[in-house]
């Protein structure tokens, strides 16, 4: 697809979702295919290894910001406005965090028989897939007045967002404690 074609696909509403979950699943599948093909000297692996956390403290730092401060809103000791300001300026770091995951994890030679590793390859395309699919959401809700309390919000929007926050903690949690866990059993 050329740049203005993509350029155009994306601003239009009903595209922009399918068109970043194609995106996100090709450079999962490229981070996951070369991980399990390539292997590097234990120098790029160390290094890889130290950028990889790295990484995550940007996007799951960024992740439990947001996180937070919607949860503050959900009880009412925020706006919604103070949300999605924190979310529109937190987003690039969340997603510059994951592409560095995805890049370094490449580097790192993930064992992609072992079922705790598949676990957690699921998991990272599960958020990363959860956190496009909230797109339209995250935008119903931008649009609504700076007073509105959660409880005033469309039933169907609520259950949207309070099911959109448990997958993307549960999704973090697991790939990270997995992380950790593989690490340790290989030292
Ligand atoms: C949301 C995305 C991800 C999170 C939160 C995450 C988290 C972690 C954590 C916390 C560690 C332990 C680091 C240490 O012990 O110093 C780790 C290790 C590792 N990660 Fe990731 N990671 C993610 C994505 C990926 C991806 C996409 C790949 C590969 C394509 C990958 C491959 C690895 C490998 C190979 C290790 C070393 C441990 C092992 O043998 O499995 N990770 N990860």
């Amino acid at each position: 697809m050329s740049a203005p074609a993509l350029g155009s696909a994306l601003s239009r509403p009903g595209l922009l979702v399918p068109v970043l979950c194609l995106a996100a699943m090709g450079a999962w599948g490229i981070s996951v295919a070369a991980g399990s093909t390539f292997t590097f000297d234990q120098g790029i692996h160390r290094l890889a290894l130290s950028a990889h956390v790295l990484a995550m403290v940007l996007a799951f730092g960024s992740v439990i910001v947001v996180d937070w401060v919607g949860f503050l809103w959900l009880i009412g000791k925020r706006g919604l406005h103070d949300t999605s300001r924190l979310e529109s300026a937190a987003a690039p770091l969340i997603w510059i965090g994951l592409a560095g995951l995805l890049l370094t994890g490449a580097f790192i030679h993930p064992d992609v028989t072992n079922p705790a590793t598949q676990l957690k390859m699921c998991c990272v395309l599960g958020l990363m897939l959860n956190g496009i699919s909230l797109i339209p959401a995250m935008r119903t809700l931008h649009a609504l007045p700076d007073g509105t309390m959660f409880k005033e919000v469309a039933v169907n929007l609520r259950a949207r967002l309070l099911v959109a926050l448990v997958l993307s903690q549960g999704f973090w949690w697991t790939a990270i404690i997995v992380g950790f866990a593989n690490s340790m059993s290989r030292r």
